[in-house]
C-alpha cells in the first residue's frame, strides 16, 4: 500500500538524521509533556523507524500525543511537524486529546452495517453527545470506530473498555453504558 509504505520510509529517515541538540534543550524542558516525550525520543531513536515506536511509547504514557509532543519528536528526528501530525492521523489508534474514563467502540464495518450497525453507530453519538474521535462532555466516554472485532456472526458489535458485546441493540448499549458507569464511575 503505498500510503503506508511512504509513512514508513518517513518513520525510518528521521531517526537516522537525528537532532541531538533539540533533544538536549527539550530534555531540560520545564514542561512535563515536553521533557517526558523528549527523554522517550532519546531512548528509542536509534531503532530502526523510530516514529511509531516512539508515538506509541508517548501515548502511553501521556495519555495522547499532545500539539507540544509533535514539535519535540519533528524537531528530534529532524522531521517536519506536517510529517509527524500526517503519521498521527494516519492511523485512528493515535490521539490527541486524552481519552475518556471509558472508551466505547463501536463496529463500522460491514457485516455490522448489514445488520444496524450505522443506526447503532448514530444512537451512540446522540447518546453520548460526540462524534467518533471526541469524548463526551461529562469525560466518561471516548467514542471511536473499529473495523470488526471478530463477532460478525454476532453482529452489531461494540467493544466497551476493550471488552467485546454482540448483537447490540441502542436499549442495550444504553444499559452497557450504565453497567459501565455503576461499575466504574
Ligand atoms: S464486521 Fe463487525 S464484528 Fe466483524
Amino acid at each position: 500500500m503505498p500510503q503506508r509504505e511512504a509513512k514508513s520510509d518517513l518513520a525510518s529517515s528521521g531517526g537516522a538524521r537525528g537532532g541531538q541538540m533539540a533533544l538536549d534543550a527539550a530534555q531540560a524542558s520545564p514542561t512535563p509533556a515536553i521533557a517526558a516525550t523528549a527523554r522517550i525520543v532519546a531512548r528509542l531513536k536509534h531503532l530502526p523507524g523510530p516514529l511509531l515506536p516512539v508515538l506509541h511509547e508517548v501515548q502511553h504514557e501521556l495519555g495522547c500525543i499532545p500539539a507540544e509532543a509533535v514539535q519535540t519528536i519533528a524537531e528530534a528526528l529532524n522531521l517536519s511537524r506536517a510529517e509527524v501530525h500526517g503519521v498521527i492521523t494516519f492511523y485512528p489508534h493515535f490521539r490527541s486529546e486524552p481519552a475518556a474514563r471509558h472508551t466505547l467502540e463501536v463496529c463500522r464495518a460491514e457485516a455490522c452495517q448489514a445488520m444496524g450497525g450505522d443506526h447503532l453507530a448514530a444512537h451512540a453519538q446522540a447518546t453520548l453527545g460526540c462524534g467518533f474521535h471526541a469524548s463526551s462532555a461529562d469525560g466518561n466516554f471516548t467514542l471511536e470506530p473499529v473495523y470488526c472485532l471478530g463477532l460478525c456472526a454476532q453482529s452489531p458489535a461494540v467493544m466497551i473498555d476493550g471488552h467485546p458485546h454482540a448483537r447490540v441493540t441502542a436499549d442495550k448499549l444504553d444499559r452497557l453504558l450504565t453497567r459501565t458507569l455503576e461499575a466504574k464511575p
